[in-house]
C-alpha cells in the first residue's frame, strides 16, 4: 500500500505559558500541569492555518527528498482553516507550486488518521505514487478565551508527512464514528439569512471534558487491542504508540488499563498542548528527526475527538 518517507512540522514562535493564561482566566500553572500535563502552547500571531500547513509541508518534502511536482495528491485536515473554500489543501497546493489534485477531510482530532485511510484508498487505485498529508490548526481562532475549561488546552501548529507507494508499511487500521454533537462541537457561523429561524451556539469549541476523557481512554484501549489481536502482536512488539495529544492523564489511564509503561507512548503535550489534527504528525516528526524510529519498527498511531470519531493504525516504519 504505502509507507511514510518524510515528515515535517511547524509551530508558531509565540509561546504562551500557563502563567500568562492565569492573567486572563481563573486558572493556575499547577492545575494545568497536574490535570492536563501542559506547560506551554504555541499561538499564531499572524499566520493563517494554510501558511502553517505549507511550512510543515515544505519540511516533509525536504525530509522525503521529494519535489512538489512529484506529488499525485495533497490531502489536508483542519477544523480551524481561514476559509471554508478554498480548502487548506488548495492553498497548500498553490503555495507549494504543485499541480496535483488537493482535498480536505474533516474528522477533527482524528483527522490525520482519516487522511492516511483516504490515502490508502487512493494508492489502492494504483494511480498515486506520492501523496502529501497535512494536519494544520489555528485553534486559537476558534476558542472562547474566557472559558477556562477549553482555552487552556489547545494550541496552534501543523504536521505533515509524505507517503510513497514503493513499500507497504500501512499494515492495518481501525476507524470508528459515533456521530453526534452533544459531547464536542464547533458550531459554524450561522449566516445572516432573513429566512432562517434557528439559533446556533457560539462559533467556538464546546466540549464536555469528562465525557470526552472517558470516551478517549476507552477508544485508545479498544483500538490498540484490536490492532494487536488482528496482527498477532503484543505491546512488547510495538516500539512506540503515538497518541493524539489531548491530556497526559488520558494516556496515564490508558497505559494503566493496557498494563504497559507510559514510556511506550510518545508525548509532547507539555510544549504544544492539543493541536487537534496536527498533534500526531507533529509527534511523528519529532520522533523521526530524533532518530528514534528504525526501519522495521512497529508503531501504532491512535486518535479520538470530535465526531465523535476515533481511529488507530499499525505502521511498519
Ligand atoms: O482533542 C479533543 C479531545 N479532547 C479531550 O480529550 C479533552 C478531554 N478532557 C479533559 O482533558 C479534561 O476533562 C479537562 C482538562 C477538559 C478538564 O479536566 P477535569 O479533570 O475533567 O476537570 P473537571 O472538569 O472535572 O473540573 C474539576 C475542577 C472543577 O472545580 P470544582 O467544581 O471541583 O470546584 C472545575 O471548575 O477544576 C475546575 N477547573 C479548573 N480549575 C483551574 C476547570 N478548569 C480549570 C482550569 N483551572 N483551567
Amino acid at each position: 500500500m504505502f509507507h511514510i518517507i518524510g515528515t515535517g512540522m511547524y509551530v508558531p514562535e509565540r509561546i504562551v505559558t500557563n502563567d500568562e493564561l492565569a492573567t486572563m482566566v481563573d486558572t493556575n500553572d499547577e492545575w494545568i500541569r497536574q490535570r492536563v500535563g501542559i506547560a506551554e502552547r504555541r499561538i499564531s500571531t499572524g499566520e493563517w492555518t494554510s501558511e502553517m500547513a505549507y511550512k510543515a509541508a515544505l519540511q516533509a518534502l525536504e525530509n522525503a527528498n521529494c519535489k512538489p511536482e512529484d506529488l499525485d495528491y495533497i490531502l489536508t485536515a483542519s477544523v480551524s482553516a481561514e476559509c471554508v473554500s478554498p480548502s487548506t489543501a488548495c492553498m497548500v497546493q498553490k503555495l507549494l507550486g504543485a499541480t496535483c489534485p488537493a482535498l480536505e477531510v474533516n474528522a477533527a482530532c482524528s483527522a490525520f488518521l482519516f487522511l492516511l485511510e483516504t490515502a490508502a484508498g487512493l494508492f489502492a487505485r494504483g494511480k498515486a505514487k506520492k501523496i502529501l498529508v497535512v494536519g494544520a490548526e489555528r485553534l486559537s481562532g476558534i476558542l472562547d478565551w474566557s472559558d477556562r475549561s477549553t482555552c487552556i488546552i489547545f494550541g496552534d501548529g501543523a504536521g505533515a508527512a509524505v507517503l510513497s507507494n514503493d513499500k507497504d508499511g500501512y499494515l492495518d487500521s481501525v476507524v470508528t464514528v459515533h456521530g453526534g454533537d452533544d459531547v464536542i462541537k464547533i458550531p459554524h457561523f450561522t449566516g445572516c439569512s432573513p429566512f432562517f429561524t434557528k439559533e446556533n451556539d457560539s462559533p467556538y469549541i464546546h466540549m464536555q471534558g469528562q465525557e470526552t476523557f472517558k470516551y478517549a481512554v476507552n477508544a485508545i484501549c479498544s483500538d490498540i487491542n484490536t490492532l494487536l489481536e488482528r496482527n498477532s502482536l503484543a505491546l512488547d512488539d510495538i516500539r512506540y504508540i503515538v497518541p493524539h495529544q489531548a491530556n497526559k492523564r488520558i494516556i496515564d489511564f490508558a497505559a494503566k488499563r493496557l498494563k504497559t509503561s507510559e514510556d511506550k507512548f510518545y508525548l509532547n503535550i507539555e510544549h504544544y498542548g492539543n493541536t487537534s489534527s496536527a498533534s500526531i504528525p507533529i509527534a511523528l516528526d519529532e520522533l523521526n528527526r530524533a532518530g528514534k524510529l528504525q526501519s522495521g519498527d512497529y508503531i501504532i498511531l491512535t486518535a479520538f475527538g470530535g465526531g465523535l470519531a476515533n481511529a488507530a493504525c499499525l505502521i511498519r516504519w
